[in-house]
């Protein structure tokens, strides 16, 4: 599908509400570089998560006359000035393809079930609810929208918002941007994997608090230095072929495989940070103390636990569910000290977004 197919031109006139609940995701294969109007350098492909997400209600109604605001948004019932320019920049990306947006008003509300000072990205669930709820409007005007479509556009929308929220709208492991490894791919939505070993329907992510402050430097400022790297090309070329090799391991439930690939996406990731120019590191000195404990905990039993980063300095640890307890006392008597005010979250895999009925 093209761009073009997702524009939507008819008019009509409603007034309601909408509300959607989405939830983070984990990439394994990470999407670092983007192009145009937020299209991915590599494709990339994530665990989708169960606990940590966002809720997002929208009001709509069509705009009085000569009313000049298009929204107005709360967070946590108050006003939060970063996020309105955010918003404000959605809404004028997605008004060629909902045109609902041209014509009416909408008081938002959103809440996150996870703190926001935990460092968490949180943009992917932001925008993902905030795009399903603007397709319910749509589908509002045209009743005869397939699931599928609503699907398909809710994350188009949604990766005009943030790149990664286009892998959100379902789950539980969703793939975005153009591969090799699948045909049905495309850098204009994720899509749903639907080859994976009943193994990784099991699996936890427990997310590691390791610093609490908002990040120094954006996933914006990020992947706009990519454009600069003198290691970049070898990277989009490193994630290719480490999506064909993570088909294989998700089909077969290859375990060892998983966590070599995924702890060095996790690496080339931060090494991409490391060597933009200028150069900047996310990660903190315990990050680096829990990633030498998981190594050693891993040589000493037999738990196929690895770990993964997103950019910032929190760890998140994949493992499956039968190792949960093992896990947790790990947790507790060896990374709970390298955690902020010991905060950990866990979370597991997630099968998507639910709308919430009023
Ligand atoms: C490191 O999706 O936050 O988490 O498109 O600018 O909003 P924007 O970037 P964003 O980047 C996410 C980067 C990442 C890797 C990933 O989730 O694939």
């Amino acid at each position: 599908m093209f761009s073009e197919d997702f524009i939507f031109k008819r008019v009509k006139l409603v007034s309601g509400f909408s509300s959607w609940e989405s939830p983070s995701n984990i990439a394994l294969i990470k999407y670092w570089g983007k192009f145009d109007e937020q299209l991915p350098k590599n494709p990339s492909i994530s665990f989708t998560l169960s606990n940590c997400k966002t809720i997002t209600k929208i009001k709509y109604r069509p705009k009085k006359e000569n009313e000049e605001q298009d929204f107005s948004f709360l967070f946590n019932g108050t006003e939060m000035k970063s996020f309105h320019e955010k918003i404000s920049q959605f809404i004028k990306r997605i008004s060629q393809y909902i045109s609902a947006v041209n014509y009416h008003f909408f008081d938002i509300e959103s809440h996150n079930t996870f703190p926001h000072s935990s460092g968490i990205a949180s943009s992917a669930s932001a925008m993902s609810s905030l795009a399903l709820c603007f397709m319910e409007i749509e589908k509002k005007i045209d009743s005869k929208i397939s699931k599928a479509y609503f699907l398909k556009k809710a994350s188009f929308l949604a990766r005009l918002g943030s790149g990664s929220a286009s892998r959100s709208i379902e789950g539980p492991i969703v793939y975005w941007g153009d591969s090799q490894a699948y045909k049905n791919s495309s850098s204009l939505y994720g899509v749903a994997l639907k080859e994976i070993s009943p193994i990784f329907n099991t699996y936890r992510d427990t997310i590691l608090i390791i610093d609490g402050n908002e990040k120094k430097v954006s996933s914006s400022k990020g992947h706009q230095l990519m454009n600069s790297n003198p290691y970049a090309e070898n990277r989009f070329n490193q994630a290719n072929k480490n999506m064909k090799i993570l088909q294989e391991i998700l089909k077969k439930g290859d375990l060892k495989g998983f966590i070599e690939i995924v702890e060095l996406e996790a690496l080339s990731l931060h090494a991409m940070m490391m060597t933009s120019s200028p150069s900047f590191i996310l990660l903190h000195p315990n990050t680096l103390f829990v990633i030498n404990e998981v190594y050693e905990y891993r040589k000493n039993t037999s738990v196929p636990i690895c770990f993964t980063l997103d950019a910032g300095a929190n760890i998140h640890l994949l493992y499956p569910n039968q190792y949960f307890k093992k896990v947790q006392l790990f947790i507790s008597e060896r990374l709970l000290k390298y955690c902020h005010l010991k905060q950990f979250i866990n979370d597991s895999i997630g099968f998507g977004s639910k709308k919430i009925q009023l």
